[in-house]
């Protein structure tokens, strides 16, 4: 099955006009339970479930115009070159929804993370590109159909669609229409993420070409889809109780034992840098002395702290450069 059957059968139920334009956005997710390995490449399917934290009003914005003579796109104003991965990604996205041959578009895409975070944008701009395709062709599909429709672009835009804690649900039909993610009715207001950037250069190996590598090589990947089960079931109770040192010891070892099935793979994959550990043993030296913060790492070498906000005073101190986010409206602070 190809991507462009699903977006057909999908797109067969439902009328399309098309506006003049479509605008929409999506918010950057965090994985805490992390997606790592696909049941089907084309499709993205993954092994397993996953569950993350969408960052708020940290993403993007994107808006579709049709062009009938040809594709552009612009990132931030500048315009994007067409040999960049991104271009080449999200063209050949758009591609499976043009009107006809001659149907092309321009995307103007801003991206509100904060700056030098490091963080890559693929999940909120597959996202918002399949929300703004929602309005431009006044799809009105349900936010659950456009969770799949994001998947195809990048299987963790599918948890984009939505704010705060969402679950992605692996599924397992060929076709991938039970594959989808849902938000969890979950706020945690108190909860905060840094991000810790370490590394702004382009990473060695792409998430795709290394999931499939450590799928394939990796003696230690034959464990990974119990310990995400494992780890999904006790973050979900976690986060409805606020147990926090239980949620940031279970991302934490959740995201380590990504990195180790990596690192198992032959060639060995390893994102981390000096910078990395040196960050990692900070945060253990700080939990050891009593403050509470924990960390998360998706595919590269930047670090995201999982703390609260009784401790931000403290976190800002040991890690002055990191971007605070606060993922949910904060809660009101006590008159003092
Ligand atoms: O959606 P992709 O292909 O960029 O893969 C994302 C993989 C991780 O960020 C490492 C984990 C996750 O669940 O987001």
């Amino acid at each position: 099955m190809t991507k462009q059957d699903v977006v057909n059968h999908i797109l067969s139920d439902c009328s399309s006009v098309m506006a003049s334009s479509g605008r929409a956005s999506a918010p950057v997710n965090i994985a805490l339970a992390k997606y790592w390995g696909k049941r089907d490449e084309e499709l993205n399917l993954p092994v397993t479930s996953s569950l993350s934290i969408s960052l708020g009003p940290h993403g993007t914005v994107t808006e579709i115009i049709p062009n009938p003579s040809g594709n552009a796109i612009f990132c931030n104003g500048e315009p994007m070159g067409e040999d960049t991965v991104f271009h080449r990604r999200l063209m050949n996205f758009l591609a499976l929804f043009r009107p006809s041959q001659a149907g092309f578009f321009t995307v103007r895409t801003e991206n509100s993370i904060p700056t030098a975070a490091g963080l890559a944008s693929s999940s909120s701009g597959f996202a918002a590109a399949t929300k703004a395709l929602n309005q431009l062709f006044s799809w009105n599909l349900p936010d659950r159909t456009l969770s799949i429709l994001a998947r195809l672009g990048s299987g963790s835009a599918s948890r984009s669609i939505f704010d705060g804690f969402v679950e992605w649900h692996a599924g397992s039909l060929a076709d991938g229409m039970d594959s989808y993610a849902e938000p969890l009715p979950y706020v945690w207001h108190d909860l905060r993420i840094g991000l810790l950037t370490v590394s702004q250069a382009a990473k060695p190996i792409s998430s795709r070409e290394a999931m499939r590598q450590t799928v394939a090589t990796s003696p230690l990947y034959r464990q990974w889809p119990e310990k995400v089960n494992g780890d999904l079931a006790i973050l979900k109770r976690a986060i409805r109780d606020q147990e926090f040192a239980l949620f940031g010891q279970t991302a934490e070892s959740n995201a380590l034992t990504m990195h180790a099935t990596m690192i198992a793979a032959w060639p060995s994959i390893c994102y981390w840098l000096p910078e990395t550990v040196r960050e990692m043993h900070r945060i253990w030296n700080l939990r050891r002395d009593g403050v509470p913060v924990y960390f998360t790492m998706d595919a590269g070498p930047n670090i995201k702290l999982l703390f609260l906000q009784e401790t931000l005073a403290t976190v800002q101190a040991a890690f002055p450069n990191a971007a605070i986010v606060a993922p949910f409206p904060t809660s009101p602070q006590p008159n003092t």
